[in-house]
């Protein structure tokens, strides 16, 4: 690690570096089974019931049915190539515009970003914050508001005078907690586009020093308590935002994710807890919190770190309310939550955790949903499951409980992984984003990459950091996969809720310019639209979906001609996927979301490695661009 400044890496090339891949790769060893199975797209309509499912989910459709009468998929761009620029590009007909960037303020009065010098102290809680992410807007009374996370911050750049960017006191510690977390802001269209509206009641910074709620079975736990909180039900701060998600009724959902990072011993001979190793805790840490902030220092408050990984759940509309922690559905890095009721009203949550090895979660609620009822014990009384996959395309959902677990139901809600461990899921390659398709009943993960998938160390097959070996399978079928690939699976009975599923891959990302075995990729990759490490996904309203990457953009060897990180657009019908959006050099694109018109994508550029919106000589800032149609005509 000696000649990498560590402060430009991302959060995923940070994790690479803790834990080295091999540096010897056998290609030779590609696994037959995953071009030979049924084909990537020809088994689509092989699966699933015919039947239409009616009942509570009113017009949807089951997934055979909406791919057969081909109601999604509706390209209306013509595709872009690859740039390796440090700019974004979008199709002819489309112009982007920045809607929010790094250190721009929230409030009237507070100044925007000092190329130099950083923001405040006084100032950073009322900017947005750094490296923008997930988000979802949200219709409150006739406005627009978005709710948006920030993963997190280059120490570097937001503290320019220290060495390596490493805080030097407790105020150079707050500056960093203010940059992340969530901002919640008012936007509105007016004669120059969108905009933020500087001062809306709704305009609201959350941090990682913000007062929240912990719900669910952790709550009140031993496992949990500090001294700060001898009831363990009371929480500062949300950390590593990554994806999001949003409820039937209102609220948004921000997912914690490599929330480790954050937590450090200055005591070197503090002995760590047994459960840390496989969360990946450790004395060592990017930021240097805890030589400043004991809350964040295990050696001190050892159950701190116990209380970040979950889901956070905000209402957007009350810029007053507490955040409340949802231990319910598990702890794990969580990469975002899709959201999808079941034909009863049971409430579904699909969960990716992000690391290699781990796995695929969802939740269920026991209480329905009613409009207008009482939502608030839905993500708090439930049950956890995680997803086996079986070579012949069949899944199934296991349930975490204490019968089969041996657990306690708060030892399931903090130590999830382990849960998960002991019921035999399906190891997977690093579950990002899941979406649930809107008009059919299906659902998508993006499995990003996994560079040590099947490969062998003294012998053993290479595991998670719980043991769980990475061999490779017919939903993981790649040996050192670089490229990525996308499951897609298909609930039993047309229901969420439902314990079995069938799946099959929607697409495996590869280079067919470079491979001709399983590293080409599936039949719907060529030369003009290749990709690698998809990541983000959503689905619009007409069941297109829509595909971020955070990939690799060198442009070269294995990566050549897949240019910058991008967006796509996929049509579960065909299998068809078109690229619609590069970023820029460096950049990760992700998180989006619509307008409520749908006459505007919202598309966010994270740690642009350029001197991106502003142009040469600015300072490179994670940006939320606005797109439009030339013509308004609607986008989604
Ligand atoms: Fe924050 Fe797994 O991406
Ligand atoms: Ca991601
Ligand atoms: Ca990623």
């Amino acid at each position: 690690m000696a000649n990498i400044d560590t402060n430009k890496l991302s959060w995923d090339e940070w994790d690479e570096l803790q834990n080295p891949p091999p540096a010897v790769t056998d290609f030779d060893r590609v696994v037959e089974r995953a071009v030979s199975r049924r084909g990537f797209l020809g088994g689509v309509l092989a699966f699933g019931s015919a039947a239409a499912a009616m009942g509570t989910l009113g017009n949807l459709m089951s997934s055979t049915a909406a791919h057969a009468q081909g109601m999604s998929g509706r390209f209306a761009f013509k595709p872009i190539p690859i740039f390796t620029d440090s700019t974004v590009h979008v199709p002819e007909g489309y112009a982007w515009k920045p809607l929010a960037k790094w250190g721009q303020p929230l409030f009237s009065g507070v100044p925007d970003i000092d190329p130099v010098n950083g923001v405040s102290l006084e100032n950073s809680d009322k900017v947005f914050g750094e490296n923008t992410d997930g988000m979802e807007l949200f219709v409150i009374g006739g406005r627009q508001v978005i709710a948006v996370n920030h993963e997190y911050v280059n120490n570097e750049t937001n503290l320019p005078h220290n060495e390596k960017g490493m805080p030097k006191s407790a105020d150079d510690v707050k500056i960093l907690q203010n940059l992340q977390g969530v901002t919640v802001m008012e936007v509105a269209e007016g004669k120059d586009g969108w905009e933020i509206v500087l001062d809306s009641p709704f305009n609201r910074r959350i941090t990682h020093l913000t007062p929240m709620k912990i719900s669910g079975p952790a709550a009140g736990s031993d496992l949990i308590k500090t001294a700060a909180d001898p009831n363990g039900t009371d929480s500062l701060g949300t950390f590593n935002n990554c994806g999001a998600g949003k409820t039937p009724w209102g609220t948004y959902l921000t997912c914690e994710e490599n929330f480790n990072g954050y937590f450090g011993s200055t005591d070197p001979n503090f002995a760590m807890p047994d459960d840390y190793k496989r969360y990946g805790i450790a004395a060592e840490t990017r930021y240097g919190y805890e030589a400043f902030d004991s809350r964040f220092d295990v050696s001190k408050n050892p159950n701190e770190p116990r209380r970040a990984g979950y889901i956070v759940e905000i209402d957007p509309s009350d810029a007053s309310s507490t955040p409340i922690k949802r231990s319910a559905l598990g702890r794990i890095k969580h990469e975002n939550a899709a959201v999808a009721v079941a034909r009863d009203g049971r409430v579904v949550v699909y969960m990716g955790d992000d690391e290699r090895g781990e796995f695929l979660y969802k939740y269920v609620s026991n209480g329905i949903y009613v409009p207008g009822g009482d939502t608030s014990r839905l993500l708090d009384e439930g049950t956890l499951y995680v997803a086996k996959f079986s070579d012949d395309g069949n899944g199934e959902w296991l349930a975490l409980t204490p019968e089969t677990t041996g657990m306690t139901p708060d030892e399931i809600s903090v130590f999830t992984r382990q849960a998960a461990s002991k019921v035999g899921a399906t190891t997977m390659d690093r579950p990002e984003w899941v979406a649930v398709n809107p008009i059919a009943i299906e659902a998508y993960c993006a499995l990003t990459n996994n560079s040590r998938r099947g490969e062998m160390k003294d012998g053993k097959l290479r595991a998670n950091a719980g043991g769980d070996e990475m061999a490779l399978n017919a939903v993981n079928p790649r040996e050192k996969n670089e490229y990525g690939q996308i499951v897609r699976w298909y609930p039993e009975n047309d229901d969420h809720a439902d314990g079995k599923f069938k799946w099959d891959l929607f697409v495996m990302a590869g280079n067919p310019d470079v491979h001709n075995d399983a590293y080409a990729g599936s039949s719907n990759i060529n030369s003009g639209n290749m990709f690698n490490s998809p990541d983000g996904m959503m689905f619009d309203s007409t069941g297109l979906l829509w595909i971020q990457t955070d990939g690799e953009d060198s442009n070269e060897g294995d990566f050549l001609g897949q240019g910058n990180n991008q967006m796509l657009a996929g049509d579960p019908a065909t299998g068809r996927i078109e690229r619609f959006l590069t970023g820029p050099k460096g950049g990760e694109v992700t998180g989006m979301t619509w307008s409520a018109d749908k006459r505007t994508l919202f598309v966010g550029i994270q740690h642009p490695g350029a001197p991106f919106p502003d142009g040469e000589g600015k300072l490179p800032r994670s940006t939320i661009v606005a797109i439009r149609r030339d013509d308004h005509a609607l986008v989604g």
